[in-house]
């Protein structure tokens, strides 16, 4: 089989180490893909943005499925145009895809569906939101509708840290995502995601994760795009993936498909274990990143077959075959990152790193300068690490690390604290 896979992150090179394993595979090409792609398939100077081109490469390549990484394309249509083609896509079309390109939508998908999420209301106007903020009492959390690349979120611990988030939004400080806030009432727990495959009509419940969203260590700073992330997440209990697959997956399949907007991809529940159990924060449509490269090296079978079956809709009974192990992420940004990264710095030391038992590298924003390997983005790198738990993968994966030579990043050395409690700086 041909393969197109969409992007350029961390996420893509892990999902194209997986695609390139499968004895179905007879191409892999990565649109734009980066150096880590190029050295396992075929990198493509694709738009994503583009999807007549997209078209026309799929027809003179003969692809079989093209299998979609980031959420801007996703929400952009492109699996829509994809399907008019008659090209098989792995990811939802433009409708679906509003699970996670509106809160607003999927608060409402969630009320109607008994779907355990914290109690919310929407606005379109910035005084009948602070009306609304100051009967509630603070802490309250304030979100732009749409897509604002993480950053639309704003969990206010007073009401005028609530009022300001209202008028940011209102004022256009995220685009067309602001305008219309949630506005939700704070949930105290744990934090974890579960990523389960769909077909439109069945769900295979896939893997848990965690992430570290927050720049710096004791999960403190900016939010950022995630700066290492664990998988399974040990709050992930069989009993409470049982209970999300339930309480929450399903019952969103269920309003997608009545709705005539079925589902299929990856659907990816940002969760808060609560003391009344697991609560929806939000739903993705893609896979993680860098949840994906810390949930692929578990997978105990072909990822392939199972990307195609949730395209064509015959997803078999679950769940995937996963081994018995886990894996560690660490992600390896730029100085700067995530406000103004400092880009074209040198990395050394890969290979060595790279070398260590049990450790996986995927690329992000890096380039190639002749022999040299270059900073090109904000998250660079990401170490991976197996090991029978957490705590050894974490000591592996920080092994690797530190064998990395690059003064221009920096990366934090706690991730996975909470799994492992007794030694939370490696
Ligand atoms: P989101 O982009 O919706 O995942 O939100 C970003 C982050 O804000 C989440 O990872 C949580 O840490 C936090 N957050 C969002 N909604 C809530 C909520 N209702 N209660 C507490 N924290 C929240
Ligand atoms: N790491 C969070 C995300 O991919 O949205």
């Amino acid at each position: 089989m041909n393969i197109l896979l969409i992007g350029a992150g961390g996420r893509e090179h892990a999902l194209a180490l997986a695609i390139a394993k499968s004895p179905l595979l007879t191409r892999l090409f990565v649109a734009p893909g980066n150096p880590g792609t190029e050295a396992i398939a075929c990198n493509t100077p694709l738009d994503a943005a583009d999807h007549a081109a997209i078209v026309a490469f799929c027809r003179v390549e003969k692809i079989d499925l093209v299998v979609v990484g980031p959420e801007a394309p996703l929400v952009a249509g492109l699996v829509d145009d994809l399907a008019e083609a008659g090209v098989a896509a792995f990811g939802p079309t433009k409708e679906a895809a509003r699970l996670e390109g509106s809160k607003g939508f999927t608060k409402d998908l969630c009320r109607e569906y008994g779907i355990p999420t914290a109690a919310y209301e929407r606005f379109s106007d910035a005084g009948d939101a602070k009306r609304y903020v100051r009967a509630k009492g603070a802490p309250i959390v304030v979100k732009a509708d749409g897509l604002a690349a993480g950053k639309g979120v704003i969990v206010a611990a007073t009401i005028a840290e609530a009022e300001a988030a209202i008028d940011a939004i209102f004022g256009g400080a995220f685009g067309a995502a602001g305008a219309e806030v949630v506005i939700e009432d704070f949930l105290e727990g744990e934090e974890a995601s579960f990523f389960a495959l769909c077909d439109g009509k069945r769900a295979l419940a896939f893997a848990s994760a965690q992430d570290h969203k927050r720049v710096g260590e004791g999960d403190t700073g900016a939010n950022t795009g995630g700066m290492g992330a664990y998988s399974p997440a040990p709050i992930m209990t069989d009993d409470i993936s049982a209970r999300v697959m339930r309480d929450i997956v399903e019952p969103a399949l269920r309003g997608m498909n009545a709705r005539k907007t079925p589902f299929r991809g990856v659907l990816f529940a940002g969760l808060m274990i609560t003391s009344d159990g697991p609560q929806l924060i939000e739903f993705n449509a893609r896979f993680g990143d860098p949840e994906t490269q810390a949930m692929l090296p578990r997978l105990d079978e072909d990822l392939l077959p199972l990307l195609l079956a949730s395209a064509n809709g015959n997803l078999p009974a679950g769940p995937v075959k996963l081994k018995n192990i886990a894996a560690l992420t660490v992600v390896c940004a730029a100085n700067g990152y995530p406000d103004a990264p400092t880009r074209g710095t040198e990395i050394r030391g890969l290979e060595r790193a790279a070398a260590l038992p049990g450790v996986t590298i995927t690329h992000a924003g890096t380039k190639r300068d002749g022999a040299r390997l270059l900073a090109d983005g904000g998250r660079v790198l990401n170490v991976t690490a197996v090991a029978g738990d957490i705590a050894a993968a974490r000591q592996r994966a920080y092994a690797a690390v530190d064998l990395l030579d690059w003064p221009g990043g920096f990366h934090r050395r706690d991730i996975g604290w909470r799994a492992v409690k007794e030694n939370p700086h490696a």
